[in-house]
Parts: structure tokens; C-alpha cells; sequence
């Protein structure tokens, strides 16, 4: 089954499911695999070292798959700020057609995307920043909900108010992410407005997501309530799967005179890329969300959004044209 949205229109795809940026899982094999799967898949620009190396990995990508695939580019404050427009450029000159932008002040990067004719998808966690970027001229939001993996924002509103009061709010399309791993989700997804959704979690936990077997497993093992919410009192909240670093983070986070210092040694991404590639999973943050506890199996990028679409059909013309049909209206 298809379902065609504004969402599947303007991306050219033919089912409304796209996997998010995710910093050193989104590589070549899964973008391309989710792409192939009829999804879009999204290489993650500071994955890579340098510019350079991301034309590489475009390139590789391209490889692998003739269906439309993105690249995210995450702008974070920062002392040292990667080089943004060499990467810009480099997702430019590869001729990229989908970006999805993530972070802080995007305009200057909305910009030169829009001017190169590229579809830009913006993801963000609060209304008023999904109507800013629509003023910026985006393409389509990505709204993330308290529950995602990542970086919620500060204003804790889960996806279930934050979906419609977006989608009540902005004109362009909407797609909903954070929390997202199965066909209900979807159908929700839809129900509250958006045209489609985007999954983080839920790929890491897949055949051809680029992690050690011990982490997908730990995703499996691990419920909704296996997350922890770290950076809070630095106004930078992210939503981290609970393990014994994250723990310790929170812990010296509560004390009443911590500083970033403290738990600086704690949360580099070189640890938590140790822990993704070695499979040691108290070597550093593992970034993951509340959708642990929906995760029960690791299967290919294909089965997995084949499920959901197969889900989906069923509960829109059996569960929920059920509820309308009057031998159940009359039963009720
Ligand atoms: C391991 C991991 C790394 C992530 N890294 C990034 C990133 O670098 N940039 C970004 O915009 N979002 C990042 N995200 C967030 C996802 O793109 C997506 O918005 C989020 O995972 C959605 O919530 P879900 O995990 O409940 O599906 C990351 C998520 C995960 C799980």
C-alpha cells in the first residue's frame, strides 16, 4: 500500500517515513537502505571529519541507491564551530537535492539551500520556531516532541500537543518525529495533522544501521523508561538511552554548584561514538528515545517500513473504519 501526503509529494518518495540525521549512524549503508525501502534515508554531515569526506560519503551513497536520499546539517553553538559553509558547500556542489536543518539561527544556510534549489526540511521542538523557519522559507517541518532522542528544547511538550498545535499553526507540511516506531504511530501521526514521520530511535535498531549488534540489542532489552534527560540546567536538554554514564551525568548535574566542567570528561561524542562502534555501552552517551520501549526486533530498513505501511493499512481501513460502520455504532 501507498499513502501519499504532501510530505511523499515533495520529497518523491513513495512512503512517508524519513530517518532523521543522526550524528555516526548516519552513514551511507542506512541512508541508502531506508531510500531503497521506499523511505528517505539521511547521511549526517559532522559524521563525517571534513567537507571533503562528506562528498566522499555522497558519493558512496549515490552508489547504493537511485532514490532521492538528504543530508542533515546540525548547527550547535559552539566555541570551536565546525566548518559550516565548507559542508554547505560541499552538500551544494554534490547537487543534493534534500537537506534537513537542525539547530540554532539557520538562516544564512536556508538560504543559500533555497537559492541552489534544494527542498530544505527544518527540524525543530517549538511552534514559534516552526513558524520562524517557515518565514525563512523552508519547505516542510520536522517537529520533534519531548520524546524524542536528541535534543527536545525546554518546553517539554510532547508530541501529542505539539503535532496539531503545529500543524494548526504553519501552512507548509509537517512531519512529525520523536517517539515513532510502528504503523499506530504513523496513523497517529496523520490523525494529528502531519503528513508523515520522522524515526531516529527506531532505525539505530535495524540490520543495516552502521552500530555495534550489542547496542541494537540494548535498544530491544531497554523500555520507555530507559532514558535519561542530561544538559538541563545548561538549557541544552538532550534524551540519552540510561546507562551508567548518563546516570553519573545526571548525578553531578544535581549538585547545586555544577558547572559544564564537571561533566565535560563524561559526554565527548568521541566516547559516545566508542560506544556505538565497540558495542561498549558504558563508554559514553548513547543517544536514544522513549520508542525503546515500542522496539522488539532488528530488521532490515525494508521490513521495517514495510511493517509499519502494512500496519497503518490495517488500522485506517479495519480498526478505524470499524469504529464507523453501523453494525458497531449500533452495538455500542
Ligand atoms: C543516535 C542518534 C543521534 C542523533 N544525532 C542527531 C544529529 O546529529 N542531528 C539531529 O538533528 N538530530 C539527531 N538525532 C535526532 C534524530 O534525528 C530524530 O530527530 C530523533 O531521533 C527522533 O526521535 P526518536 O528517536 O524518538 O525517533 C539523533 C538521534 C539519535 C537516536
Amino acid at each position: 500500500m501507498a499513502l501519499r501526503t504532501r510530505a511523499t509529494d515533495l520529497l518523491g518518495i513513495e512512503h512517508p517515513i524519513v530517518q532523521g540525521g543522526m550524528m555516526w549512524v548516519g552513514r551511507a549503508e542506512l541512508a541508502a537502505a531506508v531510500s531503497n525501502a521506499g523511505g528517505l534515508g539521511i547521511l549526517t554531515a559532522l559524521t563525517q571529519p571534513t567537507p571533503d569526506d562528506l562528498r566522499r560519503e555522497i558519493d558512496r551513497c549515490r552508489a547504493m541507491t537511485d532514490k532521492p536520499f538528504g543530508v542533515n546539517l546540525t548547527i550547535l553553538p559552539s566555541v570551536t564551530p565546525p566548518p559550516y559553509v565548507d559542508y554547505r558547500r560541499a552538500i551544494i556542489d554534490s547537487g543534493v537535492t534534500i537537506v534537513e536543518t537542525a539547530g540554532h539561527k539557520p538562516q544564512e544556510h536556508v538560504d543559500e539551500f533555497k537559492a541552489h534549489g534544494i527542498t530544505v526540511v527544518h527540524k525543530c521542538t517549538a511552534v514559534r520556531h516552526a513558524l520562524s523557519a517557515e518565514r525563512m522559507g523552508v519547505d516542510m517541518i520536522s517537529i520533534d516532541g519531548f520524546e524524542c532522542a536528541g535534543h527536545p528544547g525546554e518546553d517539554d511538550i510532547p508530541g501529542l500537543i505539539l503535532i496539531p498545535a503545529t500543524a494548526d499553526k504553519v501552512k507548509i507540511p509537517i512531519i512529525a518525529s520523536g517517539g515513532f516506531g510502528d504503523g499506530r504511530g504513523l496513523v497517529a501521526a496523520l490523525a494529528l495533522g502531519a503528513e508523515g514521520i520522522n524515526m531516529g530511535t527506531r532505525f539505530c535498531a535495524t540490520q543495516e544501521a552502521p552500530i555495534h549488534d550489542r547496542v541494537k540489542r540494548f535498544l530491544v532489552e531497554n523500555d520507555e523508561r530507559a532514558t535519561n534527560l542530561i544538559f538541563r540546567r545548561f538549557h541544552n536538554t538532550g534524551r540519552v538511552a540510561r546507562n551508567s554514564v548518563s546516570d553519573r551525568v545526571v548525578e553531578l548535574s544535581a549538585k547545586a554548584d555544577a558547572v559544564f566542567e564537571d561533566i565535560r570528561p563524561l559526554v565527548g561524542g568521541a566516547l559516545g561514538r566508542r560506544a556505538l562502534e565497540t558495542g561498549d555501552l558504558d563508554a559514553g552517551l548513547v543517544w536514544a528515545g522513549q520508542v525503546q520501549g515500542l522496539i522488539r526486533d532488528i530488521p532490515t530498513c525494508r521490513a521495517l517500513i514495510d511493517r509499519i505501511m502494512d500496519e497503518a493499512q490495517a488500522i485506517i481501513s479495519a480498526r478505524l473504519a470499524g469504529f464507523l460502520s453501523p453494525e458497531r455504532a449500533q452495538a455500542a
